[in-house]
């Protein structure tokens, strides 16, 4: 809003400059910002670190010069810049536009086809198979990124451990689904603290193995969504809670109400299960909407707040 009203200020003013004082002050202004520039950059970065955080700020396609520091021997020679979009801050969620490239999501659709299954739901006492049967209708498949020979994984979960600033080894393996027309997940919570947050009738906790029946896993914190696939309508991923809406009760865990993200292939989305102190926020609740159009393939990276050992539990 602000930018516009200057914008708009600024062209009105430019109605009553003849061209060659116009020239004049484009010029002017241009060499101050020129020298000027190059004149503050002599300063220690820590003055003017405000400056140029401001800069970064206003403008993406401003080119900036980095002067690095030596880094640790863990750390990197080189400047990591993913852009991304805050979609939500009730709850933290935020989208990350082309963070996957269209080959690298066709490889890891390729790659997972084979291997598809019904996804599952970690079932609470009572709960059968078939009682439970139409709240999570995809199907899909766990794989590391060790696990797959063509490196993408590797690449993707390097990028979402820069994205996210939490090691790779807080992240489950990749679980890869496809959901076809009419599939969908039913509102959900991917934290999972029943002593703190009571049963919920939405409550689920994804699984991939046998060890996760009998040893309980440690706390989602964050996910982190990519969509492979374009999907032309549908399929949705869905906070109905964002900002604190529908939180009345009368919230029924099909509905494709609230903040609604279009699935688009290459772009990421991370949201926040757990606030900053550790405890549920109650406005991660999240679903899949049905798809209407085409499928929609999706590899989700669940990131825990503890480090998982090597069988990634
Ligand atoms: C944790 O943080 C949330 C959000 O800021 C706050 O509402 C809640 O009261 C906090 N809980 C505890 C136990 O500190």
């Amino acid at each position: 809003m602000k930018s516009k009203t200057l914008r708009g200020n600024w062209s009105l003013r430019t109605k009553k400059f003849e061209l060659p004082s116009l020239f004049f002050i484009c010029t002017f202004f241009f060499l101050a910002g020129f020298f000027g520039s190059s004149f503050f950059s002599q300063f220690p970065d820590d003055v003017y670190g405000v400056r140029s955080r401001a800069t970064f700020l206003d403008s993406t396609t401003v080119e900036t010069e980095y002067n690095l520091l030596t880094s640790g021997e863990s750390g990197d020679n080189s400047i990591t810049s993913i852009p991304f979009q805050v979609l939500s801050w009730k709850p933290r969620a935020l989208y990350f536009p082309n963070f996957a490239s269209a080959e690298q999501c066709e490889t890891i659709i390729d790659i997972s086809k084979e291997g598809l299954k019904p996804s599952s739901l970690a079932l609470r006492k009572g709960e059968t198979e078939e009682n439970t049967n139409g709240i999570r209708t995809s199907s899909g498949m766990f794989i590391s990124a060790a696990e797959d020979k063509t490196g993408t994984l590797d690449v993707i979960e390097e990028k979402i451990a820069r994205a996210t600033k939490v090691p790779r080894n807080h992240g489950e393996a990749f679980n890869i689904l496809r959901y076809e027309i009419g599939q969908k997940y039913a509102s959900h919570y991917d934290a999972f603290n029943p002593a703190e947050y009571g049963p919920q009738k939405s409550q689920r906790v994804s699984l991939n193995s046998e060890a996760t029946i009998t040893r309980p896993r440690k706390p989602k914190m964050a996910s982190f969504l990519l969509y492979l696939s374009d999907v032309p309508e549908g399929g949705e991923t869905v906070f109905p809670f964002e900002n604190g809406l529908n939180m009345d009760g009368s919230y029924s865990y099909e509905d494709c109400i609230g903040l609604r993200v279009r699935p688009r292939r290459g772009d990421g989305l991370l949201f926040y299960s757990l606030f900053p102190n550790g405890t549920i926020d109650p406005t991660s609740l999240h679903g899949s909407c049905p798809v209407i159009k085409g499928q929609k393939w999706v590899a989700t990276k669940w990131i825990r707040d503890q480090e998982l050992d090597d069988n990634g539990v």
